[in-house]
């Protein structure tokens, strides 16, 4: 590709090529000195230019602001874009950044690399589940080697929201209801994206979202308010965002919600007070989209300039294309109602972003066809998925050894997920190019179409309700026209010739994710009767789960004869189910997000305060915390997922049964394959304090390891937790340990777990 040279900055000091994240007392110098220079050039308008993103180009989440692009750009008055990808796209307008205005400040690229880029993985909630850190870590890293290949520099991930509430669409893209574990995949997905160093143009800028508490709105509907305690907060919910922001997180977006009366993007003590000076985060906020406009709606001013000026004084420094900034901070300076130093101090750090990620150095560092041709979708990358995929199957059910399955007789292959390819690679996959994904069908034929006669039907639609088909749009859903009784007729027969059905069942990629509450969790009622239909003709069934949350699974965990949850398993879907069906791999996910039985015990989740009145199990006790209707359990609990071999747990042994702070407990267990086939186990480790200043969960999770054992094999599996681990925030707000009686629990998911008991001493 011929470019055209660039002088950069002639007269300026120069730009290095680009930075690690670590940066040395030298490196900030010298970027200091080049933005100290770059600044006292730049007019009021330009300053407040590079605090405006605009969106051109393909996908969109809101209203459409943008307008006359390309214009704005000429004119400095942008800072970033979202939404283009392509080297040739990105270029396009990176030449009109950099070769005709003024400054010749280059644009930053952003846009919504959720999991994975063209090679798409599992949705987050199925990659959490593998509680694979090294391989989320993994996928980050093929997402950046892609993203950065296509033009882009900077990420909207990792989301790292808490999500408690299954009907919130969204939980699809996090890593479910723990803290321990969310904080650990939250820095895992920053290393991965952003590695040590920008050096190599391979890796991107992430951008931590959504702060905070996204997780938590009321009713599990999307954009909605939250009121929590400050207690919780800490405690459970932001422990996430901080883990990304320690771990180096270049960006921080602003959530759409309300936090306990104050929209985050109007937050101060959000954005400044904890963000800043309590957490020392020194990059820069960016606002989710139109999220400054919207406080107008939120009630927090009535005009632009209103919230504008909100959203700048709680410490906004982006906003992402509500034009609010672009188009009142001028105004709100002259009227002296904003300073100039605040506009200084974000624009400063939005030009700090460009310059570590080298752009003042070459604008065009991540805009190169030849490589993205080479990199996008190559084998090992589609080999990463498969594996990813894999390791993100949880088996949830299955009776009597059904699976795996032979490779020989027939298999009636039913369902509108089973020769699916859009849903396959889920919500949020932005580039991803969802042709390319494998089918469930498309992987069984290429696993065992030689030796297994495969009898496929449809069945049924995803769903027939006309609200629903509204909703998301009769495109997306792909219905097919027959009457249902006919599609479950024409699948009852291919079932009856068959050996054994497999049903793929579940929700359409659009009914999770953003703005895709659900108030009703369960299978949609079309699936629904076709699985009814198939259980009649008596014929084995596995049930094959494709969604983006936690669903409620009562009939289909009392009928079928297995069940395998395989999220939106992304590019590989097709080949890791079939590996995982025919036993090529032994499944050893395990949830990450509490299934309920039903969606009115929402939230429900394992690490629960007891009560007063906790229920025991004891039926004609009435006055218990409880429901007439149903117990208190979850359908599967967090933590759980099954394998084709079983593994048995030992006692729990202690070094000792007393501790002092600073000491560490060793606590270990013998855990062993007692089946037939080589596994791995992911063995958990939680805690329970007995007695503290305020009242402590029942249990939290404080570790775990994944082990592979071969069948018959056992291994003594150690973990080690010190005081430091048993930290929370006491009835002051510190976060300190209590000396006390605690219990410590290994097992194989939150409640099959055996246990001992310890205490910590003065
Ligand atoms: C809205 C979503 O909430 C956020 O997650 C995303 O990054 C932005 N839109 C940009 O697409």
């Amino acid at each position: 590709m011929l470019r055209k040279p660039i002088l950069l900055f002639m007269l300026m000091v120069s730009a290095s090529s680009a930075f690690s994240q670590a940066v040395s007392p030298a490196q900030q110098k010298k970027m200091d000195a080049f933005i100290n220079n770059l600044m006292s050039k730049m007019t009021l308008d330009e300053k407040i230019g590079q605090l405006n993103q605009v969106s051109v180009g393909f996908d969109v989440t809101g209203p459409i602001v943008s307008k006359n692009v390309n214009e704005n750009i000429e004119k400095g008055n942008v800072g970033a874009v979202l939404n283009t990808y392509t080297p040739d796209a990105v270029r396009k307008l990176q030449q009109i950044a950099v070769e005709h205005t003024r400054l010749k400040i280059p644009l930053l690229f952003g846009y919504d690399v959720i999991h994975g880029h063209k090679t798409i993985f599992p949705i987050p909630l199925g990659l959490a589940s593998s509680w694979d850190l090294d391989m989320i870590k993994q996928t980050a890293t093929i997402a950046a080697q892609e993203a950065s290949a296509d033009g882009i520099n900077w990420v909207f991930s990792p989301m790292v929201d808490i999500a408690r509430d299954p009907r919130w669409g969204r939980i699809a893209e996090g890593s479910g209801e723990d803290t321990w574990l969310g904080s650990q995949i939250a820095k895992a997905m920053v290393q991965g994206y952003q590695g040590d160093t920008y050096l190599n143009n391979d890796k991107v800028m992430a951008c931590v979202k959504h702060f905070a508490l996204y997780g938590a709105v009321e009713a599990g509907r999307d954009y909605n308010t939250v009121d929590m305690s400050e207690r919780r907060m800490f405690q459970d919910y932001l422990p996430p965002y901080k883990a990304a922001v320690d771990a180096g997180a270049g960006s921080v977006m602003s959530s759409f919600n309300e936090i306990n009366g104050v929209p985050a993007s109007g937050n101060k003590w959000l954005m400044t007070d904890l963000l800043r000076k309590k957490w020392g985060f020194n990059g820069f906020v960016v606002t989710d989209y139109t999220a400054i406009n919207e406080m107008i709606m939120h009630g927090m001013g009535e005009t632009t300039y209103d919230v504008a000026k909100v959203a700048l004084d709680a410490g906004i420094d982006m906003d992402m294309v509500g034009e609010a900034f672009l188009d009142n901070l001028k105004q709100l300076v002259k009227d002296g109602k904003v300073q100039p130093s605040q506009i200084d101090i974000a624009c400063r750090r939005v030009l700090e972003a460009k310059y570590k990620l080298g752009l003042f150095a070459d604008p065009y560092r991540y805009c190169n066809d030849e490589r993205a041709q080479k990199t996008i979708m190559k084998p090992e990358f589609l080999e990463a998925a498969t594996e990813a995929a894999k390791r993100s199957i949880v088996l949830l059910k299955n009776s009597n050894n059904t699976l795996p399955l032979k490779t020989t007789g027939s298999i009636a292959l039913i369902g509108p997920l089973a020769d699916d390819h859009r849903d396959m690679i889920g919500p949020w996959s932005g580039a991803g190019d969802w042709q390319k994904s494998v089918s469930v069908l498309e992987g069984i034929k290429k696993l065992a179409g030689n030796q297994v006669q495969i009898n496929y039907a449809k069945g049924a639609n995803i769903t027939n309700d006309d609200w629903m088909i509204k909703r998301l749009g009769a495109d997306q859903l792909n219905n097919d026209a027959r009457p249902a009784n006919e599609m479950i007729d024409e699948a009852v027969n291919a079932a009856k010739k068959s050996d054994i059905i497999v049903a793929v069942v579940g929700e359409s990629y659009g009914m999770s994710g953003e703005a895709a509450s659900r108030s009703e969790i369960g299978i949609p009622s079309a699936q629904e009767d076709l699985l009814k239909a198939l259980k009649a003709t008596g014929k084995p069934m596995v049930i094959i789960l494709m969604n983006g949350r936690p669903l409620t699974l009562k009939w289909e965990n009392d009928n079928a004869d297995a069940m395998l949850e395989t999220w939106f398993a992304g590019t590989e879907a097709g080949n890791a189910i079939a590996d995982v069906l025919f036993g090529e791999y032994n499944p050893s996910a395990k949830i990450t997000a509490t299934f309920p039985q039903d969606v009115g015990q929402i939230p429900l989740y394992y690490s629960h305060k007891n009560t007063g009145r906790p229920y025991q199990g004891d039926f004609t006790d009435r006055y218990k915390s409880r429901y007439l209707d149903i117990s208190n359990d979850p359908l599967y609990p967090f933590g759980f997922g099954l394998s084709y071999t079983t593994f048995t747990y030992g006692d729990v042994k202690l070094s000792s049964n007393t501790i002092k702070p600073g000491q560490l407990l060793q606590i270990s267990t013998t855990v062993t394959n007692t089946g037939k086939y080589d596994g791995t186990e992911i063995v958990q480790l939680y805690t329970r304090q007995m007695v503290g200043s305020v009242t402590r969960p029942v249990e939290e999770l404080k570790n775990f390891k994944k082990i592979f054992l071969k069948a018959g094999e056992s291994q003594v599996v150690n973990f080690t937790i010190s005081s430091a681990d048993l930290r929370f925030y006491d009835i002051n707000m510190k976060y300190t340990y209590e000396p006390g009686d605690f219990k410590v629990f290994v097992g194989t998911n939150s409640r099959d777990v055996k246990e001992a008991n310890f205490k910590l001493t003065n």
